[in-house]
């Protein structure tokens, strides 16, 4: 699904990682509790999966399209005044309704605080439909969100298993990024939660370009990301695992 700070480009690199340690721990049950556009997620191959995010506006979507593939036929790209009604109105609207119109018809993904961009004029003149490419991506990764638990809370309200090693994957939004809401995301507080999820006998693995000491780096990959047309971005990304020499050998 197009979503913000997608990982769907590196899919294909850091999801054979996660695989590995779920094959050489024997790990029964997945956790991303930043699933986002559940781009990594439904990738994964585990016998129990939880993607849990804070925004209801993604859970929803997911719940209900996977039920119901055939609400997304009833979806016309909308107008840029049909965009801001649904954007301003929340009960006006279904909310899987709501949520496709902002999540495919918002530039750039920007869901909050983003404007309309379901449509746009390219370079060369031709009017491209971002609204329906992005609607039919997702429609493609229907099949593969089946089976998947949706979460939709705090990531600090999460309950793992006490009796069962978890493998958990974060994305979070990254140090210097804004957190659901609006607020700045505290990192700190995050990785005091990674650190409290591994003593208790979890494996932990995060997205992120920077991590404190008791953090290994297990992968990094130079990329390019577009903040928009003009901004264009070279940033490594990063995967750590928290308690290094007790996991990280074990990786591919
Ligand atoms: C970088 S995105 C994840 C992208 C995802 N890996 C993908 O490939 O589509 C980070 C996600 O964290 C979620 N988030 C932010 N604060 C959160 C919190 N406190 N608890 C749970 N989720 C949160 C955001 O809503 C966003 O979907």
């Amino acid at each position: 699904m197009k979503y913000i700070g997608s990982k769907a480009k590196i899919a294909n690199e850091i999801v054979p990682i996660l695989q590995s340690y779920i094959s050489a721990y024997n790990i029964k049950q997945y956790v991303e509790p930043f699933a986002g556009g559940f781009n990594v997620i439904d990738k994964i191959q585990c016998e129990y999966r939880l993607g849990n995010d804070i925004d209801p506006l993604v859970c929803e979507l997911v719940e209900a399209c996977r039920e119901n593939p055939a609400l997304l036929d009833e979806l016309n790209t909308p107008s840029r005044a049909e965009y801001y009604d649904v954007r301003d109105n929340p009960d006006k609207y279904p909310c899987w309704y709501r949520a496709a119109v902002l999540l495919f018809g918002s530039y750039n993904a920007r869901v909050y605080g983003g404007c309309y961009g379901a449509t746009a004029v390219t370079k060369d003149g031709k009017t491209r439909n971002y609204f329906n490419e992005a609607c039919e991506n997702f429609r493609r990764q229907l099949p593969a969100l089946r089976n998947i638990l949706v979460g939709c809370c705090d990531y600090r309200e999460l309950r793992l298993p006490e009796r069962e090693r978890v493998l958990v994957y974060c994305d979070p939004p990254y140090s210097d990024g804004i957190g659901y809401g609006g607020g700045k995301f505290d990192t700190a507080q995050f990785w005091e939660w990674c650190r409290t999820q591994t003593a208790a006998g979890h494996i932990v693995i995060v997205s992120e370009y920077a991590a404190p000491d008791d953090f290994v780096c297990i992968w990094q990959h130079e990329i390019t990301t577009h903040l928009n047309n003009r901004n264009k971005q070279n940033r490594i990304e990063k995967l750590f695992i928290h308690g290094g020499a007790q996991w990280h050998k074990y990786t591919t």
